[in-house]
């Protein structure tokens, strides 16, 4: 058996069946190039400490560069992990001797789980962003619809008059939430548990605040037995996913309603529409359809990490293995969603007629027409409420005279006898005018909401700004990484294999 994990400990080559079984090979390609990374580092570090050779390390890493050239696909596919298949490939190219020293002070039980935050970690670069940019869309839309009544709902029925500007902020807002739970989850990503080897560390002595640096971490996760047997970051991660997909649903339902004949208050750009086989006249909102359903799919992840990691003893197992493909899923799932929900809502076309139109439909303006009684009468609000909720009972917006018939019977006395008038009445029941009104903190009124927005794209702004830092240095520290490899090759004055 050539088999350099088995040839040692084990008689016989494992059952196909088995060995398809216990493979990581399929989701391991998502490590692929961050296991170079860290095999590099860790190899750089060896030779600092004098562990390795510099003529050793340069022969490793000039093999470890071949073969990310080479690509995945011309590793061997029978072994169980991309790490033993990588390490059999060096071998190959640089001889035991040489290859056969990587593995010194480590594990691929630190390997794995410094290979999936240095992923992990990109993957939420890139989700920040993306959400970055919804919330741009959504701020801009707002920024165009400020004037643009429509009626607001409480369970789904017509409740009082807002705008869609007052609308979209609400979804902008929730996604800034969104972004701070993810910036708050990478600061927990984003640790090193290289050094751990096993769980016990090692006694060679190697030097893990160098490998954190050269990988770009921003500390260790310290405990060598937390740091090969944690998985609470995969948790808290595909958390914020399946939160974000909540928040994108909601929205995702709302452009599949407000598609509908009933309500017509949107068209989506057919980009984003499906048709049917038999009824040539459809447009479908499939798209958001999907978003609604895929959220179904990352809660799903989220509840396999939960299931895998429960009741585990510290410190490795190899159920591990299984939880990581859910958050490959989910982080993949939740960014396409943003990215396609970004587009939706930035083509679509608004129908503000049929939105102001709608806007007070179904008496939307009663709060305001019962608060005005209390204003203007002096009448509890609960007395007004009760007037205003028999009125609704009729058709049609009440008259100055159905009024005091009302009030009459409810507590004896016309409201015009005490201070009520028809203009009260009138401009009650405006739309327009209930929502000027509304001008308290985070309320509908055009000037309330430009302030709001003209805060929210400050916030914006500054998220843009944190996030590109942020990438700097992530980035910059890659470049170094490379930089340190390309030097100990150099260095070594290519000596090649002894
Ligand atoms: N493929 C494994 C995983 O994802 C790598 C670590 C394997 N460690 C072990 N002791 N078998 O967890």
């Amino acid at each position: 058996m050539s088999d350099i994990l088995r040839r040692g400990r084990l008689a016989e080559a494992a059952d196909k069946e088995v060995t398809m079984f216990t493979s990581s090979m399929d989701a391991d390609k998502w490590i692929f190039v961050a296991d170079i990374a860290v095999d590099m580092a860790h190899t750089v570090m060896l030779k600092e400490q004098e562990i390795i050779s510099s003529s050793d390390c340069s022969s490793i890493l000039e093999g470890l560069l071949a073969i990310k050239d080479m690509g995945i696909e011309n590793l061997d596919h029978t072994y169980e992990d991309i790490h033993i298949s990588l390490e059999s490939k060096l071998i190959d190219l640089v001889g035991e001797d040489v290859g056969g020293r990587m593995h010194s002070g480590r594990s691929r039980n630190d390997e794995v789980a410094t290979c999936i935050r240095f992923v992990l970690r990109d993957e939420m670069l890139g989700i920040m962003d993306d959400l970055l940019g919804l919330r741009k869309t959504l701020l801009k839309t707002a920024g165009e619809n400020v004037e643009t009544i429509m009626p607001g709902f409480t369970h789904l029925q017509h409740a009082q008059p807002t705008t869609l500007a007052h609308h979209l902020l609400a979804h902008a807002d929730a996604l800034s939430r969104d972004l701070e739970r993810v910036v708050n989850a990478f600061s927990r990503v984003n640790l090193s548990p290289l050094g751990a080897a096993a769980f016990a560390s090692t006694g060679f002595a190697i030097d893990r605040t160098r490998t954190c640096e050269l990988l770009g971490f921003d500390g260790l996760v310290e405990n060598s037995m937390d740091a090969v047997s944690s998985r609470d970051f995969l948790i808290e991660s595909a958390g914020v996913f399946a939160n974000i997909m909540i928040n994108l649903s909601r929205m995702a339902e709302e452009i599949v309603i407000w598609s509908t004949s009933e309500f017509n208050f949107i068209e989506l750009d057919d980009m984003y529409a499906s048709t049917s086989s038999i009824m040539p006249q459809k447009k479908n909102p499939d798209t958001a359809e999907l978003i609604r359903g895929k959220s179904g799919s990352v809660i799903g992840s989220l509840m396999s990490i939960l299931s895998i990691c429960k009741g585990l003893p510290l410190s490795y197992n190899r159920d591990l293995q299984e939880a990581t493909p859910n958050v490959w899923r989910a982080v993949g799932t939740t960014r396409t969603a943003v990215r396609i929900i970004d587009g939706m809502i930035g083509t679509m076309k608004v129908n503000t007629d049929t939105m102001a139109l709608q806007s007070v439909t179904g008496f939307t303006t009663a709060t305001e027409l019962a608060d005005t009684m209390v204003r203007s009468t002096g009448i509890p609000f609960r007395t007004a409420h009760q007037i205003v909720g028999v009125l609704a009972r009729g058709s049609g917006e009440p008259t100055i005279g159905e009024i005091d018939a009302v009030a009459h019977s409810v507590i004896g006395e016309s409201l015009s006898a005490r201070g009520l008038t028809e203009e009260m009445v009138r401009e009650a029941l405006d739309a327009v005018s209930n929502i000027k009104k509304r001008r308290v903190p985070g309320g509908p009124a055009p000037e309330e909401v430009q302030r709001s927005l003209k805060n929210r794209m400050n916030l914006l702004e500054n998220d843009e700004h944190a996030l590109k830092e942020l990438n700097i240095r992530i980035d910059g520290s890659i470049k170094n990484l490379h930089e340190v490899v390309d030097r100990c090759i150099k260095d070594s004055g290519n000596k090649g294999n002894r």
